[in-house]
């Protein structure tokens, strides 16, 4: 494959810059205006999150959301792609709703589109309503109805204004470590309360799928999919590279997208297939969201309940500072197996670099380290374009600092620095050069059109 033609190469008019967030890392206000509990509320009242942090306050953007807004306008991002806590809008879960939650996200949705950002929709990230977790939640097969629901009633309120929708975020992760490796909520060990909440999971997502496409019928609707290599930890890991690489890369994929289990995994998947569920959960879908950021390494592992878990891998390999693998053309690879297996087309909504940044003596972050790792996937993003695939945005993980889930506050993520006890945002150095990069690749796409039509490649100007 040849590299681009650099002098000639531009980012397609169309292509949406964004950011990332989700409601529980972000919003805190979590006792406010109604607001029920999720299952990330008991996992941190239980003393489980690094340094025993909680969601309580997080950024404070149930309040703060103007002042974050206007940091994503100084960005200069197309889109901004958020969640909504599903126990924010339905406080049992199912039932009753809450105005005072609903009101938010009109005020947030509102102030995006009057900023001329678009607001991008995801139902879930991770925060199951504590109240259906403990009716079984993603182990009970009615789980999938009660997510269709809060799906309508989402799409009911905001389809007149919010367009784009992704129904779950990364199944694989918060099934995968929340059901049997451990390190999330709701935390149980148990490989087939693992298989039974991967099979509900994807019916959930394809009844939210056709819920929205009855109420919003202009919705272009997405899933959003964690998918990096997985490699053995050592020679001897092979086959377990392989497993932990179907629950991770393909349970949730292959069926919404293919309408089938991989192969790997058909044998064990088959007790919870009901008649007409694979067409039950493959729904046409208008684009795929890849979220990425390293390759992982698998080590077999008799003592943990899917006899695999996640290994360090090479210690000469280069790593961010919180330790996770550097390596964009995984990246790349990774967009091309996408592209090649479920041809639609790809969004990046997720990649970013987390350390441990704090202010220099006159309160300034200088994240090299960040603007470097961004370069590099950024430029992974433009090889795979020129070379035929069919990518169409990118979103950096994550406008602000915000809680990383059981590491809590320690490992930042942000663009923009958050003073946890002031909740003062300030903005790194990444911020800056990240506003650069949309503005320079914006006008220089406006100059120059593209025409890759016929050239093998894409016509993205359609
Ligand atoms: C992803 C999650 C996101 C954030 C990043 C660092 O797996 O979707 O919430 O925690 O990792």
């Amino acid at each position: 494959m040849n590299p681009p033609d650099d002098a000639k190469w531009t980012w397609p008019p169309t292509f949406v810059w964004g950011v990332s967030m989700s409601a529980f890392q972000i919003e805190g206000a979590t006792r406010e205006d109604g607001r029920g509990p999720s299952v990330w509320d008991t996992y941190g009242a239980s003393g489980r999150v690094a340094n025993h942090d909680t969601g309580d306050v997080a950024c404070d953007h149930y309040h703060r959301y103007p002042e974050d807004i206007a940091l994503m306008r100084g960005l200069g991002v197309r889109a901004y792609r958020f969640s909504v806590a599903w126990s924010r809008v339905l406080p049992q879960g199912r039932g009753a709703a809450n105005e005072a939650g609903l009101a938010f996200y009109d005020r947030l949705v509102d102030a995006l589109l009057e900023a001329g950002i678009e607001p991008w929709l995801c139902l879930y990230h991770f925060d199951l309503p504590q109240a259906l977790d403990d009716l079984g939640g993603w182990a009970v097969r009615d789980s999938a109805g009660w997510f269709a629901d809060y799906a309508t009633l989402v799409g009911r309120r905001y389809g007149d204004r919010v367009k784009r929708f992704a129904t779950i975020n990364e199944p694989s992760i918060f099934t995968l470590f929340g059901y049997a490796l451990g390190g999330a909520a709701p935390d149980a060990a148990d490989v087939s309360t693992l298989r039974r909440a991967i099979h509900n999971v994807n019916l959930a997502h394809g009844a939210a799928v056709d819920a929205l496409r009855v109420l919003v019928p202009q919705a272009s609707i997405g899933a959003i999919h964690n998918v990096q290599p997985c490699l053995p930890a050592t020679p001897a890991d092979t086959d377990a590279a392989d497993l932990l690489g179907a629950y991770w890369n393909a349970a949730f994929p292959d069926p919404q997208c293919l309408g089938h289990y991989p192969s790997r995994l058909v044998e064990v998947m088959e007790p919870y297939v009901q008649a007409g569920d694979l067409a039950r959960i493959c729904r046409p879908l208008d684009w795929f969201g890849l979220n990425h950021y390293s390759p992982i390494y698998a080590t077999a592992n008799p003592n943990s309940p899917l006899g695999v878990t996640l290994g360090a891998g090479p210690s000469d390999i280069s790593r961010t500072p919180i330790d996770w693998p550097t390596a964009p053309e995984a990246l790349r690879e990774t967009l091309h197996q996408v592209h090649n297996r479920y041809r639609l087309p790809i969004y990046v909504t997720e990649n970013g670099l987390g350390s441990y940044d704090t202010p220099d003596a006159i309160g300034k972050i200088t994240d090299t380290r960040r603007i470097e790792f961004l370069s590099a996937y950024i430029e992974a993003v433009r090889r795979a374009i020129a070379e035929g695939v069919d990518v169409r945005g990118y979103f950096v993980w994550s406008l602000l600092d915000n809680f990383e889930w059981a590491s809590g506050y320690a490992v930042r993520f942000g663009l923009v620095h958050v003073d946890y006890p002031t909740q003062k945002r300030t903005p790194k150095a990444s911020y800056f050069w990240y506003a650069d990069l949309i503005k320079a690749a914006t006008e220089a796409s406006r100059v120059i059109p593209l025409a890759r039509s016929g050239s093998g490649g894409l016509d993205l100007l359609r």
